[in-house]
């Protein structure tokens, strides 16, 4: 049960870092800036080795030019080049087919020989970026050639990337072949939403603030909101989003981050499997969908041509890659309640789409009217007063609104906004969200990383409407414009629970703004 928790200013332990896939997209833009940044603050051992895997044709030497070269076009943020040269001496690179035996025997060699050349005692970690279908069989081959066997006291993980299954039964069948060569306490299931510096502030916030957790319930809270809206297409993933589209892409994963985060019962501490029951004990108590509860409370949308970006965009169905007739969906929407004493009746409504209007993560804590409406006579009953947002990008931050009296001799009242702003109170935010998880994976916290009873549970939340989607495929496809907030329907989803999704990009009520004491419904005079 017990879990190293990592001390925020010591360097991890040791170790050798084996990436299969590592000609891959993840390494240039993830994973080796990540690794630059932690050696630069010191928290990389200098015992350290990265042996790449893959099937592309290269030697040591050629993949370390190749890759010096793509770094700088590809990493998020300029990159140390000094760092980058320490690091680059410590790749090495094996051509090879995930399901090759004597392929793994020299990976096995080339990891010997990087540990006795750089004084590594045998820790090790293997990174899965590689497709889906290959999990399995990388960590079988892994298990033949006695690569996961921890001895003599060291480690071997091994960290999964996501999709970790297209739904239940294929989740539960990955689950059981990695557990028969490791135990779950081997395996990291990684989600990158958990690297992001506030979504881990939500604990923070909730669980550090007693003025707060009083208030996070049923009582209080009116509804819940979660947005991850992108301005972004499919890019040039149109082949995987086609098997995939915004409900397994987005909704079993990121978003049931945030959902258990924020709705997750105070952890007794911050051990992993602590926090992780509780993550997990909201997932089981998500209310079960029926047939019926699918088709009205989910919605389901595809985005036409439109203007995006500023610029013009092609419909979903004519971006590469994309059948022409294509029924998949690239907005999702739905409405989840869940059953405990906390959160019964408190709606949480969730929506994810590409091509909407602007890029934003967010969650809003609506809260409950005042019980008594002092105001009388006067349209301030209207006013939803207290409202929580915390912003998780692009602008990481939390904002409250609360209602305060419009300067003059008559009784006006409005909304104020009190906003704390990340950059402006700690500076910019640097890294690119893997270097946190990177570094509990060497030291052993799996508090950042999903167990296999999470990923089931969030799986088994969303396959009644794997189902029913399955049995009704979408009609009216595309049904919303891009650069649009998503399918009418999803208004409607709220609209006709009397509620609205927040506007975003539209600052709540500002006093001195030229509307704010011009809006009957915000503004009242008793
Ligand atoms: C990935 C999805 O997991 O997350 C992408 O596969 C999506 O489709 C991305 O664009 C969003 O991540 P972020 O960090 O940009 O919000």
């Amino acid at each position: 049960m017990s879990t190293n928790h990592v001390d925020a200013t010591s360097e991890a332990a040791p170790c050798v870092m084996v990436i299969f896939g590592i000609t891959g997209d993840l390494t240039k833009r993830k994973l080796i800036p990540a690794l630059i940044n932690l050696a630069q603050e010191n928290l990389l051992s200098k015992q350290f080795a990265i042996v790449g895997f893959a099937m592309n044709d290269y030697t040591t030497d050629s993949f370390r030019k190749v890759l010096g070269e793509e770094i700088p076009k590809f990493a998020p943020e300029a990159i140390d080049l000094k760092m980058w040269k320490w690091l680059a001496e410590r790749i090495y690179y094996i051509k090879g087919e995930f399901q090759d035996a004597e392929a793994f025997q020299r990976l096995k060699q080339q990891i010997v020989d990087a540990e006795k050349q750089h004084d590594i005692a045998g820790n090790r970690f293997f990174y899965l970026a590689v497709a889906p279908r290959f999990f399995s069989p990388v960590v079988q081959q892994l298990g033949a050639a006695g690569l996961t066997q921890e001895e003599n006291g060291n480690w071997a993980r091994v960290i999964v990337e996501k999709p970790f299954g297209h739904d239940l039964e294929s989740a539960r069948q990955l689950n059981s072949e990695l557990k028969k060569v490791l135990n779950e306490k081997q395996i990291y299931r990684i989600d990158h939403y958990l690297g992001k510096e506030t979504v881990q502030n939500v604990m923070v916030f909730r669980f550090s603030n007693n003025i707060i957790e009083p208030l996070w319930n049923r009582n209080y809270v009116d509804h819940v909101q979660i947005t991850a809206a992108e301005t972004v297409g499919v890019e040039h993933r149109g082949a995987f989003y086609e098997t995939a589209g915004a409900l397994r892409d987005m909704v079993p994963n990121h978003l049931f981050q945030l959902l258990t985060m924020t709705a997750m019962e105070p952890p007794i501490s911050f051990e992993a499997d602590e926090v992780r029951n509780k993550q997990a004990e909201v997932l089981h108590a998500v209310q079960p969908l029926s047939p019926e509860d699918v088709l009205t409370c989910m919605v389901r949308g595809q985005y036409a041509e439109g203007n995006a970006d500023g610029q013009r965009v092609v419909g979903y169905r004519n971006e590469p890659d994309v059948a022409h007739d294509s029924n998949t969906e690239t907005f999702v929407a739905l409405k989840l309640l869940i059953d405990n004493w906390r959160w019964a009746g408190v709606p949480f409504y969730l929506r994810t789409g590409k091509r909407l209007a602007s890029r934003a993560t967010e969650i809003v804590i609506q809260f409950r009217r005042t019980p008594f409406v002092l105001f009388r006579n006067t349209a301030v009953r209207n006013l939803e007063t207290n409202r929580l947002v915390i912003h998780i990008q692009p602008d990481e931050g939390i904002s409250l609104s609360f209602g305060a009296k419009v300067p003059g001799s008559v009784m006006r009242l409005g909304l104020v906004n009190m906003d704390f702003d990340y950059a402006t109170y700690f500076g910019a935010e640097h890294g690119t969200g893997y270097e946190r998880l990177l570094r509990d994976c060497m030291a052993g916290d799996a508090t950042l990383f999903q167990r296999s009873d999470m990923v089931e549970a969030g799986w088994n939340v969303i396959q009644p409407i794997i189902d029913v989607w399955r049995a009704l495929p979408a009609r009216g496809f595309p049904n919303y414009a891009a650069g649009s907030w998503g399918p009418v329907d999803a208004e409607e989803l709220l609209f006709r629970d009397g509620r609205a999704w927040r506007c975003i990009g539209e600052e709540d009520v500002d006093l001195h703004g030229p509307h704010a004491s011009h809006d009957k419904d915000k503004v009242g005079t008793p």
